[in-house]
């Protein structure tokens, strides 16, 4: 078995039976309060919940973040995503195609994938560190492997630093994407991994020419928590301890990345519909989520279908209770209230939020 197979099935199984949740951080979404409407002067059936996303129309703001995919062992918990996926007409990104490079089986698993959602949008997904190396042809490959609709590229200098395996290289990062940007047919949108991306770092991107953000901040999934149940050696796993909780909460990346002027997408944490349209509130453009999928799959194809529709009722109620016909009219200062730290963080940063004063 090579390494990168060893880690990813590693990963997931981590991820799946430990607690990787972070422990005194939050997504800071509680902090978002969105005003009940007793009056939405609408029916239930009159919520549109559809967006625009990669110069296409989607039913529902939700996506099926990136995770795991090449190894048999990952790629039955991808198949039954990416089969949902398909279902609803939600976009789904895959795990790091870093294993296709190495391995053929891998690569034809990763095809596979396409023939189980041939018409939803599919995102590839390689390395920050890896896209440093690969050739403008090899991310090409990668693309083309599931036909995928745009690239992530995924920012981990935490979890790199941590593994003992890991690759905390991070030079030249921002003129790669630049380069990718510039010779691939697709969108590029890079994401982080559970830690936030900041106004500065998301300027940076946007000058790069990346499409869209996903913030992936912090408040769900902690990968030093992961990465300190994988560590062998005591030190390793104390420098995991004291990373635990690091990044950028979810709501606050969110308004980070939205005052940069970014298409942002929020994740890290997100659990439920109304997390996802209070992140809209706050001007993010969907919801993606990630180890919650993860644990309804390994239960089977029933649990996922049964979150997902969660999910859709949930957003729906939520636009009709503050009287919000379509996604974007919950954007209101009539609307939504942020308070707590959240309101500090963003007054501190002089950070813009996308109230409309209506
Ligand atoms: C089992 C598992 C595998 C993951 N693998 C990848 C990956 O290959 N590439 C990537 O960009 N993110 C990967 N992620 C990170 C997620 O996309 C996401 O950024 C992070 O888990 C935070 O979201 P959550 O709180 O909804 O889990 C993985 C997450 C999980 C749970």
């Amino acid at each position: 078995m090579t390494t990168t197979k060893v880690r990813k099935i590693e990963h997931l199984e981590i991820t799946l039976y430990k607690n990787v949740k972070f422990r005194e951080k939050t997504t800071w979404l509680e902090y978002v309060h969105l005003i009940h409407c007793s009056l939405p002067e609408m029916n239930l059936e009159d919520v549109d919940t559809s967006i625009n996303f990669l110069n296409r129309r989607i039913k529902y703001p939700i996506m099926i973040n990136s995770m795991t995919g090449g190894p048999k062992e990952t790629f039955i918990v991808n198949k039954m995503l990416a089969q949902a996926a398909e279902e609803y007409g939600i976009p789904m990104g895959v795990g790091s195609q870093r294993i296709a490079l190495e391995s053929k089986l891998a690569r034809n698993n990763f095809r596979r994938l396409r023939k189980v959602a041939p018409s939803t949008i599919l995102i590839s997904n390689i390395g920050a560190v890896e896209a440093t190396k690969l050739s403008p042809s090899e991310v090409r490959e990668l693309v083309e492997m599931i036909d995928a609709d745009a690239l992530f590229i995924h920012l981990n200098p935490l979890h790199e630093a941590l593994q003992w395996d890991g690759k905390p290289y991070y030079r030249n990062v921002v003129s790669a994407i630049s380069k990718i940007c510039d010779t691939i047919d697709v969108p590029v949108i890079v994401k982080e991994t559970g830690c936030g991306i900041s106004r500065e770092v998301a300027s940076m991107l946007i000058d790069a020419g990346v499409y869209a953000i996903s913030v992936d901040g912090s408040g769900g999934t902690s990968w030093a928590a992961v990465e300190y149940y994988r560590a062998t050696d005591e030190a390793l796993k104390s420098l995991c301890r004291a990373f635990w909780d690091w990044g950028i909460p979810t709501a606050a990346s969110i308004i980070e990345a939205y005052s940069a002027n970014a298409k942002v997408i929020a994740a890290g944490g997100i659990t439920n519909g109304i997390d996802i349209v209070k992140a809209v509130s706050i001007g993010a453009i969907m919801g993606s989520i990630a180890r919650p999928f993860v644990k309804q799959a390994w239960k089977g194809m029933k649990y996922i279908r049964e979150y997902i529709e969660s999910l859709i009722r949930e957003i729906k109620l939520t636009l009709f209770l503050t009287g919000s016909r379509k996604l974007l009219d919950v954007r209101s200062r009539n609307k939504v209230v942020i308070y707590g730290p959240l309101k500090e963080w963003v007054e501190y940063r002089g950070l813009k939020l996308p109230f409309a004063e209506t």
